[in-house]
This record gives C-alpha cells, sequence and structure tokens, in this order.
C-alpha cells in the first residue's frame, strides 16, 4: 500500500443551515448564475439564503493550556512531546492561547460576519483517562464557549474528535482496539448532555481516513505506528464509533443535525488505461467513501481486490452496528489526487501492494501553496458533483478548504495575503457552480480561523484568515480575512471565469 499524501506529512442562532429549512430551487440558489451586483458592478454568483459562512478550527491546534484544569495527556501531546516527531520541533502546549483568549476570538469571527463556527471538542479535556465521569472544568470551558458564540448570533458546529484521543486509550490499543468505539460513545453521551441543549448541529469525527492512515499506516502522526493491520483495524473501530456516537448524541438530542467531516479529494487516473481507471476508483473508494459507505450503506466499498473480515476486524452483525443515517456529510477538500496501477513486481513482492495494489500521489499540474498541496479549484466541484450522484443529493457543508501560505505583517502592518483570496475566490465559484448543477451545500468553512499549530509542520505553515504572532499572541486579521467578511455579509462571491 503506497499513499503519498500531499500532506501535513511529508513534504444567527436564526441561521442554522443544515436544519430543516427548505433550500432554494438550484435557478434560485445562484441569480442566472451571473448578475450585476450593485455594490461594485463586478458579475458576483450568489449563494442559498441561510448558507452558513464559517471558519473551522482544533482543539489542539489552538488551545493550548495542555495540562490545565485536570485535562488529561492526548496521544498529540505524547507525540508533540517526543523529540523528532514534529518537523520544528515544536508542540500545542500554548498554541494560540484560545482556552483562555476565546472572546478575543469570538470578537475577530463577529468582525469577519461569521455565521458558523467549527471547533473541537479535546476529549481529555472531558474525560481526561477517556473514561469514567466528566471533568466539570472542560465541560465548563467548551459551555462558555458555546454561550458566547450563540450571544454573538454565531452557530456553534463541534466537532467530537479531532484527532486528541486521551493518551490513556491509546496505551489500551487504541483506534486499533475495538473498545475504543464504545469509549467513545460514552463520551459522545457526556457532550450531548451538557451541550445539546444548546448545540443543534453536530460533526462527529474530523477526517477519518488522514488519522487512521496517518496515525497507524505511516507514522508521520500521532501516535506513530506503522502497520497495516493497525491501520485496517482502526479504520473499522472509527466506523463503529461513528454510529454508536450517532446513536449517543440523537438519543439525547433527537431533533439535533449529526454528521461527520470527511477528507474528500477526486481520485484521477494518471492515464486512460484501464487499470488506471481501475486503480482510480480503488483510490476513491478508501480516500472518500470508506467512512462513508459504512454509515451510510453498512457495508465497505470495493477499495480492496480481497480483504478478509478478519483484518479488519469485522464480525457479522457489525453490518447493522456501523450504519449511522448521518443528516449531512461534511466535506474538507485542499487538493486532488492521482492513482495508477502497481507494477506486477511491486504487487507480488511489496505486502503492502498485494493488499492494496495502488499507487496514489499528489496532483502538482497547479501551482502549489507554501505547504506543497496543489491548488486546482475545480477539485471541489468535482467531488461535490460525485457526491452528489453517488449519495442521492445528500446535504452538505463544506467543512474545511483553504490554503498555506506564509505571508507576515507588511511595512503598513497589514497582511496582503492576495495569494489566499485567489484560492478562496476560485473555490468557492466552483461550490457556487456545482449548487447551480444541483448538489445541496448549506455552508463553506475556511480553513482555519487563525494561523496555529500545523500538526507534524509545527508553526511553519500559516493557513489562517487571521495572522497571529505567536510571541505576543497577537491577533490581526488578514486582507483575505478581510474580503472573506465581505463575502459573508453579501452572501456572494465575485464571478470569475471557469477554471
Ligand atoms: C486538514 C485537517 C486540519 C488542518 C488542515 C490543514 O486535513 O483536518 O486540522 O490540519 O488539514
Amino acid at each position: 500500500m503506497e499513499w503519498v499524501t500531499p500532506a501535513h506529512a511529508d513534504c444567527s442562532m436564526e441561521i442554522d443551515p443544515i436544519s430543516n429549512q427548505e433550500q432554494p430551487s438550484s435557478e434560485t440558489a445562484v441569480l442566472n448564475g451571473f448578475s450585476d451586483s450593485h455594490e461594485s458592478e463586478k458579475p458576483v454568483l450568489r449563494f442559498p439564503s441561510g448558507f452558513a459562512w464559517g471558519a473551522a478550527t482544533a482543539a489542539y491546534q489552538i488551545e493550548g493550556a495542555w495540562n490545565e484544569d485536570g485535562k488529561g495527556e492526548s496521544i498529540w501531546d505524547r507525540f508533540a512531546h517526543t523529540p523528532g516527531k514534529i518537523k520544528t520541533g515544536e508542540h500545542g502546549d500554548r498554541a494560540c492561547e484560545h482556552y483562555g483568549r476565546y472572546p478575543e476570538d469570538i470578537a475577530l469571527m463577529r468582525a469577519m460576519n461569521l455565521t458558523s463556527y467549527r471547533f473541537s471538542i479535546a476529549w481529555p479535556r472531558v474525560q481526561p483517562s477517556g473514561s469514567g465521569k466528566a471533568n466539570p472544568k472542560g465541560i465548563d470551558f467548551y459551555s462558555r464557549l458555546v454561550d458566547a458564540l450563540l450571544e454573538a448570533r454565531i452557530r456553534p458546529l463541534p466537532t467530537l474528535y479531532h484527532w486528541d484521543l486521551p493518551q490513556a486509550l491509546e496505551d489500551a490499543g487504541g483506534w486499533p482496539n475495538r473498545d475504543t468505539a464504545a469509549r467513545f460513545a460514552d463520551y459522545a453521551d457526556i457532550v450531548a448532555r451538557a451541550l445539546g441543549d444548546r448545540v443543534s448541529s453536530w460533526l462527529l469525527f474530523n477526517e477519518p481516513v488522514a488519522f487512521t492512515s496517518m496515525g497507524y499506516l505511516r507514522g508521520i502522526h500521532a501516535p506513530g505506528m506503522k502497520s497495516i493491520r493497525a491501520f485496517l483495524k482502526s479504520t473499522h473501530t472509527v466506523n463503529l464509533a461513528q454510529a454508536g456516537g450517532f446513536d449517543a448524541v440523537k438519543a439525547v438530542c433527537p431533533d439535533a443535525r449529526v454528521g461527520s467531516a470527511f477528507s474528500m479529494s477526486p481520485c484521477e487516473p494518471a492515464t486512460n488505461s484501464e487499470a488506471d481507471k481501475l486503480a482510480a476508483e480503488r483510490a476513491h473508494c478508501i480516500t472518500n467513501c470508506w467512512f462513508l459507505e459504512p454509515a451510510l450503506h453498512g457495508s465497505y466499498p470495493h477499495a480492496f481486490p480481497f480483504l478478509p473480515d478478519f483484518l479488519i476486524g469485522m464480525s457479522s452483525s457489525d453490518v447493522d452496528r456501523m450504519r449511522a443515517p448521518l443528516d449531512f456529510i461534511g466535506i474538507n477538500l485542499y487538493y486532488r489526487t492521482m492513482a495508477c496501477a502497481a507494477s506486477l513486481s511491486k504487487r507480488l513482492f511489496d505486502p503492502g501492494f498485494t493488499i492494496f495494489p495502488v499507487k496514489m500521489y499528489p496532483a502538482n499540474e497547479g501551482p502549489a501553496t507554501d505547504i506543497g498541496w496543489e491548488v486546482w479549484p475545480r477539485a471541489i466541484y468535482d467531488l461535490l458533483m460525485r457526491i452528489t450522484c453517488d449519495y442521492d443529493r445528500p446535504a452538505i457543508e463544506i467543512t474545511e478548504s483553504g490554503c498555506s501560505y506564509n505571508d507576515g505583517p507588511d511595512h503598513d502592518g497589514k497582511i496582503h495575503d492576495t495569494k489566499r483570496i485567489a484560492y478562496h475566490r476560485a473555490y468557492l465559484n466552483h461550490v457556487a457552480r456545482a449548487i447551480e448543477d444541483g448538489a445541496d451545500v448549506r455552508g463553506y468553512h475556511a480553513w482555519t480561523l487563525m494561523d496555529n499549530f500545523e500538526w507534524a509542520e509545527g508553526y511553519g505553515q500559516r493557513f489562517g484568515l487571521v495572522h497571529v504572532d505567536f510571541t505576543t499572541q497577537k491577533r490581526t486579521i488578514k486582507e483575505s480575512g478581510k474580503w472573506f467578511g465581505e463575502v459573508a455579509a453579501r452572501n456572494a462571491v465575485e464571478a470569475i471565469s471557469a477554471s
């Protein structure tokens, strides 16, 4: 199995866009495709009314306070504290100090006219060792955060798991251990009871294929394992946990809308050969559907030519245990993936390729961002249309999209990150096109609110709409943040010619 992602890795309260509101027809969703705007005389593409304009973050990347108020150790605390794991030798001990500075950060969201804030809840803050009773101070932090968001008329969109497993659960076997699914359901129950009176939209997992593959197969993220067996088992436990977590939240808040945020990427064949086309389809199954098909259909997609149940730890009754009729699908999308068939010698002599005879690698036709990821705006259109067609037009939110450009303040004190504006403008154009063509997309969250700890890259990669000086913790809204705020206020983006 060779899997090189261009990643982390190498190299109003009334506004509830995923509530049961009626969506406008595709004709009205985008005003005749291109129309003149009063403000600027430039053609704009309008989004459906109630469309959520948001930014996303994750607890470990911004909160800091890694051992305060009874918080337990997470696998990311352990991993980042281990010499050699993070390129820059940094860690998230302080990060953006969001734990104490969240009121200031909510004021920034207000200044950018955001109507939705996607954040994650740190499991070890809530249950320090991953099981047993809740830590009241941890719960209290998220409760205050939710109250402050609602007060600011910003929808709270929490993610229950964005990669920071309690270390104690890793010590007991981590995600490859089936019991972790039951622990996750207990944790989901605790959080739903604490916040469910005020939170109406939830995400269960962030990018299951990313954290299982980078954490258990490639070893470049916490907990740093390199084992095909552990990877496959971890994926199955997460599928069981997704369904268990879904049921737990619904049991407490039956009217809540519950989804998951999946990393997705259109998978393109390297050549027109039948072998490469089949490889691209297999890549699509593992990259985009491995955690969606089990939830929606109770089965695994055909990624592998042959995968005996024992290898992933699947029993026959798991077909029903994996089902979770997600109310919406969160999509995180940054780039394309290329795929080609593995050569015969690789298939014969490399066990990874015997199981998964596909080579996946990043595309590089478009310009690269500072982290090296390809900018390919059409990717978001292609993927949205595929999911729309294959899954009967589900409700979708873009839960992440963004780019790393490491611009800092200029002599005028402003951050002129024009390439970030161009990125979001182009991706949003393609989202608008997909809506016009029938996709039911109800929100777009820029990754990320503010520059933060970018996992194995440390603080070296800046994805934020807000610049953070990590020495002084001073925040400055970048030009892209101001631009995004105008787009949010107008609910429209200027149209550019299709690319
Ligand atoms: C996504 C992660 C997010 C951030 C961005 C750049 O895959 O979900 O935490 O690292 O990439």
